[in-house]
């Protein structure tokens, strides 16, 4: 690929008082730019006009180092096309171009701040990056209605008002709040006005926004277990104290929650459906939540990621619904039910904290593209939004039974599985205990993205098993995959056998 043309004017400018030519310093400027790598073979050179009126000198000097660097073969002209940096430098400059990324390695460790070192390396984590089947996280991308969405995207660049080009309000753009309300109110019995929806990039921006709000350094909080480490990791970063809360088949254990920190200042919970064993609270665990909440004066973060995919009945509503003391705050996205890349999500704030949540926010943050929030406020009120819903629901149904089919056939009583009856994935757990890690290091290298389960644990001790993502993953491939799956589990027991028998 042909690298993109800048033209861009290079940081550099004439000194008048030392004796050396201008057209020498010019030269002497690019020669060494290109020898320490700043500018790198292919990338456009601007033209000597527009460099010359840049640095403030006639067009001659200019003209006059352009035509040394062409004949040394620093430079190379397209015809029609302007001057670039020569493609084909010989070896020795690329040698020394690598010379100022060298110096950018050192022997120790440098100074950091300690919180930053709390979260694993990103690419120590393949399963959590990767396309492919089981990825979780994945939407069908291939189904998403992209000519209605290009139709709204090109009627609304043709329409901009130049003043929308400026920065948008910090709380959002009020037709998408307006929509967003309208569904909330709707699908989800969440107790919300427009002027209590802040738009931001992301559940992930929500939590950290929240974050900031809400707590103080070593503030305990309550975490599910096994949980979403993405949300963990903003309350980590905040300085917050986890205090893991295990989860069962009617969602967090509030009474264990109590027993082991009853004055947390607040719980990170995904009601509707966990993250992720896939059960939902029930509502006898609801009202004690709320009630503790109140009792004790913590707050409640709601991440309601997924809950429109429900298949054996309509969506439960919001535990944000049921809360009639302003207690929790109710945190959606966009990213499953319309696609990740999006980067849209929204919070809904109780009034009092409203004036918080725009600050810290402002301080992060100016928000999200305008244009984007236009665009997903048409696709909300022309009806698009409910028809892409209804028709995912049917989609990730059959890909859903799809999976349950072929974990049964395939894998049969070898796990226990769970989740199945929302979202866009479901649990395993091995009953063996193989190293879940290690086998989704081996299935990544073979194309299969298994999110091991035990790495959703913050304590001991963590359940060996994969969390398997179906919104990304076609039917047809769904079969295949378990199988490459079965064959790594047995290579998995066999490993782990043959380590207790060394030990
Ligand atoms: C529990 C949970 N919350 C939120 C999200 C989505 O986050 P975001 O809006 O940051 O894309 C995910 C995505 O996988 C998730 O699993």
């Amino acid at each position: 690929m042909t690298r993109a043309a800048s033209g861009i004017i290079p940081v550099f400018s004439i000194d008048r008082l030392v004796p050396t030519a201008l057209h020498r310093q010019i030269y002497n400027w690019y020669r060494k730019a290109i020898m320490e790598g700043m500018l790198r073979p292919g990338e456009q050179v601007p033209s000597t006009r527009a460099l010359a009126k840049e640095l403030g000198v006639s067009r001659f000097p200019v003209l006059d180092a352009h035509s040394q660097l062409l004949a040394e073969g620093y430079f190379e002209s397209r015809t029609g096309g302007g001057t670039f940096i020569c493609h084909s430098l010989p070896e020795h400059f690329m040698q020394c171009a690598a010379g100022p990324r060298l110096t950018s390695v050192h022997k120790s460790p440098r100074k950091i701040a300690g919180r930053s070192s709390l979260l694993p390396p990103l690419e120590s984590s393949p399963w959590v990056r990767e396309i492919g089947p089981f990825g979780v996280g994945q939407v069908a991308f291939d189904e998403f209605p992209i000519q209605v969405w290009s139709k709204l995207i090109a009627w609304h660049s043709r329409n901009t008002n130049p003043l929308t080009l400026h920065y948008g309000e910090q709380i959002g753009a009020m037709g998408l709040r307006e929509a967003i309300a309208d569904y909330l109110r709707t699908a989800r019995s969440v107790r919300c006005d427009a002027d209590q929806i802040m738009i931001v990039s992301s559940s992930q921006q929500a939590l950290e926004i929240s974050v900031r709000v809400l707590f103080d350094f070593g503030s305990p909080v309550w975490v599910e277990e096994p949980g979403y480490g993405l949300a963990r990791d903003a309350f980590l970063l905040g300085g917050c104290r986890l205090v893991p809360v295990p989860v069962d088949q009617d969602g967090m254990n509030v009474e264990a929650g109590i027993k082991r920190c009853p004055h947390a200042r607040a719980a990170l919970v995904t009601p509707s459906h966990q993250f992720p064993v896939g059960s939902t609270m029930s509502v006898e665990r609801r009202i004690r939540l709320l009630n503790w909440a109140q009792e004790s004066g913590a707050w409640i973060i709601e991440d309601d990621y997924d809950c429109e995919y429900r298949y054996n009945g309509p969506p439960t509503p919001s535990l944000q619904g049921l809360d009639a003391n302003a207690r929790v705050i109710y945190i959606g996205t966009f990213s499953k039910v319309l696609f990740p890349s999006l980067r849209l999500g929204y919070v809904v704030i109780p009034r009092d904290l409203l004036s918080r949540f725009l600050a810290v926010h402002r301080a992060m943050d100016l928000g999200p593209p305008a244009f984007f929030q236009n665009v997903v406020a048409d696709f909300i009120r022309e009806g698009h939004f409910g028809r892409h819903i209804r028709k995912m629901r049917n989609v990730y149904r059959h890909r859903m039974g799809a999976l349950v089919k072929s974990i049964d056939g395939e894998l049969g009583s070898s796990v226990e599985m769970s989740g199945s009856e929302a979202g866009m994935h479901l649990t395993i757990r091995l009953l063996n205990d193989e190293s879940d890690v290690e086998i989704a290091y081996r299935a990544a290298a073979e194309n299969l993205w298994l999110w091991p389960l035990s790495t959703a644990y913050l304590a001991e001790p963590k359940s060996p098993g994969f969390i398997l993502g179906f919104g990304g993953t076609p039917v047809a491939s769904i079969q295949p995959a378990i199988c490459k799956l079965r064959a790594l589990i047995a290579a998995g027991k066999i490993s782990h056998r043959d380590k207790r028998l060394i030990c």
